[in-house]
């Protein structure tokens, strides 16, 4: 090697070597490589160089540039191990991660996810229809006539077009009807409104869940059965249940679900869940006129429908006490389902 080669050579190690920290490490590159660095400098000696001298010499600036090269990024490594290590001493490893916050179900939305997967293993499938809903079905083809205090203006939300906020989901029993044959089995979750008074029982917009199961033999005990194996599977199953009779203008003859309610420090309580009852025929035979057809021939098939309040049920399984805390999206009672 070129002996003046070989002593810029070993000056830009030592520079290197003696570097301490990235800075120093870098002037010593500019020093050697830079524009005006030895190395550099050398290298332009090349052109007053005899030609037959020329080859060695360029292989002398090459093979100090490679080792200078190597020099400086083995450094380059080590410095930035040290900064390292000391960027993270004082910290353990070892200690549990901080934990993050996460989200959860809202109640409502979970105790709807279970009652319709308890009913979905009984054979019902999901059904749908408008919130916002026309006369005809939500009373009318329900057999409840213009004067019945359900239709109220008072206890109903009206659009000037005559459209309404649905008071209840069993409009969808209507609409599935309307538009399948029977065996019918549908489940409809979802919202309905009424102009109550908002207190720690009444939402004006709460939420239901609609059944109907129409066939050629459907009775009084399928009913029965249906419904109390649902409230058991849902809060237990020594869970008492009581069949109330009622009035419904859709149902005959028609009840009041009662689940006995046991709190811990409290006197056991009846609490109201649903209504239920079976399908009157003039709700067969207003939907047969609507579709022009018998296919709802209450002469050959019957049915049993129930509504219950999704909102009350979950009241229940928690012990919930007001029911405006599911409106309220208070992150203290929320995360306590989590
Ligand atoms: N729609 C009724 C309500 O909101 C509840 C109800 C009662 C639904 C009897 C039904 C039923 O399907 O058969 O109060």
């Amino acid at each position: 090697m070129n002996e003046q080669i070989a002593s810029i050579q070993s000056a830009a190690l030592e520079l290197i070597a003696a570097a301490s920290d990235e800075r120093s490490l870098d002037d010593a590159r500019v020093a050697v490589l830079g524009k005006k660095g030895t190395l550099s400098l050398a290298g332009a000696l090349i052109k007053d160089i005899p030609n037959e001298e020329k080859a060695a010499f360029g292989q002398s600036l090459n093979s100090a540039r490679t080792a200078i090269t190597a020099a400086l990024e083995e450094k380059q490594n080590a410095l930035q191990a040290i900064a390292d290590a000391a960027a993270l001493s004082g910290i353990d490893l070892t200690l549990p991660a901080r934990a993050h916050p996460t989200g959860s179900l809202h109640p409502l939305t979970l105790i709807r996810d279970e009652a319709i997967q308890i009913l979905r293993r009984m054979g019902f499938a999901l059904a749908d229809g408008p919130e916002i809903e026309d006369e005809y079905h939500c009373f009318d083809a329900l057999n409840t006539p213009a004067d019945h205090p359900a239709r109220n203006e008072k206890d109903t939300f009206y659009f000037n077009s005559g459209k309404l906020l649905r008071t209840h989901t069993s409009s969808v029993q209507i609409r599935t009807m309307e538009s399948s044959t029977p065996p019918i089995r549908i489940i409809a979750p979802g919202s309905a409104y009424r102009r109550d008074e908002i207190d720690a029982t009444h939402l004006s917009v709460f939420n239901q869940l609609e059944g109907l199961f129409v066939d050629t033999d459907v009775t009084l005990p399928d009913l029965k059965g249906t419904l109390e194996y649902f409230l058991r599977e849902m809060f237990g199953t020594s869970t008492e249940v009581r069949f109330r009779p009622h009035f419904f203008p859709f149902t005959e003859p028609s009840f009041e679900i009662d689940v006995k309610l046991q709190i811990k420090g409290q006197a056991p309580r009846w609490i109201e869940v649903a209504g239920c009852g079976m399908v009157d025929p003039a709700v067969f035979e207003s939907i047969n006129a609507t579709r022009k057809d018998n296919a709802l021939d209450p002469g050959k098939v019957t049915g049993f429908a129930f509504g219950m309040g999704l909102d009350r049920l979950a009241m229940i399984r928690w012990g919930i006490k007001d029911i405006r805390l599911l409106i309220e999206n208070d992150v203290r009672f929320l995360k306590q389902f989590a």
